[in-house]
């Protein structure tokens, strides 16, 4: 009997995807007995609503293991709109039902964790992440010599909205003198203080690692709305520049800001991301043979295992303020803000 997989990549893109679909495919066409067809799905669940697919050979498979971003495309379709009817016509979960041919089924889903974020809840790491923690530690790197060199106070940056794991991690890797996430509303003048101290004691320059989705201990007050409102007037998204502005007028120390981007998400899996989604992958494909459905991939204290979808569903896994690295980040007296 043939059996048939499709495959499709949704949300954000990170580094690590492609290796994760090939590692998929060759395990499942190596190892069931039966023929494999596989269909790729592009462009995320809106291929899936809209019957955006084709069918793939190993030829598509082959060369993609270091390749970034995604050979299927992807597409953000945040969960809430999913129900939304589209265009007055089309019903998207149904659409997508009848386009896998098996609406009496449900969908035999197998997930997996991808995410520069690495905020999925239920796994310890999430592929992708590595990959932009060398990118994001390089970038604060690069930014350290020149900070050095003109003795200034440096705010980097770095992706996370609702999680600071990339900002603590790059932040504890490149030597940053605060790291400001939003698990941890952040107070300025406390950042400000720590870093007139630093200068006094010697160190004539500072970087400062800040989350994109970072706020102030004001701000944590206010509704996410009011938050973004008040920025905007003043033509701002994120906390960065208003921090670096607010230091510059405050302690007179010339003070950049500097935003790396979705350089953080693009360009080859590193090394620990190839192995972490061939694991995954090759997982995967066993799960799909033994038929396991409605699972996310997932790996616990080194080993690769799998959770029920319906308990990781609409959860984060964010930083706890008690977490080894906040330790560590503590130790080493970096400033939490
Ligand atoms: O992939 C996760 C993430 O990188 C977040 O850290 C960030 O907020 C978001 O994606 C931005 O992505 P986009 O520009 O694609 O909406």
């Amino acid at each position: 009997m043939i059996k048939r997989v499709g495959i499709l990549t949704s949300g954000g893109d990170c580094p690590g995807l492609n290796a994760t679909i090939r590692a998929i495919a060759q395990s499942l066409r190596l190892n069931f007995d039966e023929k494999i067809e596989i269909t790729g799905i592009f462009d995320g669940y809106s291929g899936l609503i809209h019957g955006k697919c084709a069918d793939m050979t190993s030829y598509d498979f082959s060369s993609i293991l270091t390749l970034g971003g995604t050979i299927l495309g992807t597409k953000r379709t945040p969960f809430k709109l999913m129900r939304v009817i589209q265009d007055d016509k089309i019903d998207k979960v149904s659409q997508m039902k009848q386009n896998y041919f098996n609406s009496s089924e449900g969908l035999n889903i197998i997930a997996l964790p991808k995410t520069i974020d690495n905020d999925i809840w239920g796994t310890d790491i999430s592929f992708g992440f590595h990959s932009a923690l060398n990118t994001a530690t390089d970038a604060i790197d690069r930014i350290y010599t020149t900070a050095k060199s003109h003795k200034r106070i440096m705010v980097v940056e770095l992706m996370g909205n609702k999680a600071g794991w990339l900002t603590l991690y790059a932040g504890v890797a490149g030597g940053a003198d605060a790291i400001l996430i939003p698990e941890k509303p952040f107070d300025l003048s406390n950042v400000i203080m720590n870093l007139v101290n630093n200068f006094k004691n010697g160190k004539q320059f500072s970087i400062i690692a800040v989350a994109e989705g970072a706020y102030s201990v004001k701000e944590a007050k206010m509704k996410k709305k009011e938050r973004a409102e008040i920025r905007a007037k003043i033509g701002e998204k994120t906390a960065t520049n208003i921090i670096a502005k607010e230091i510059e007028k405050i302690t007179g120390l010339e003070t950049r800001a500097v935003i790396p981007g979705h350089i953080q998400r693009g360009g080859s899996p590193c090394a620990y991301d190839r192995i972490l989604a061939t694991r995954f992958g090759s997982y995967a494909a066993k799960l799909a043979k033994s038929e396991q459905f409605g699972v996310a991939v997932a790996m616990i204290n080194n080993k690769v295992t799998h959770n029920k979808l319906s308990e990781v569903a609409g959860k984060s896994r964010l930083v706890s303020m008690d977490c080894k690295m906040i330790q560590v980040a503590q130790s080493m007296g970096i400033c939490l803000g």
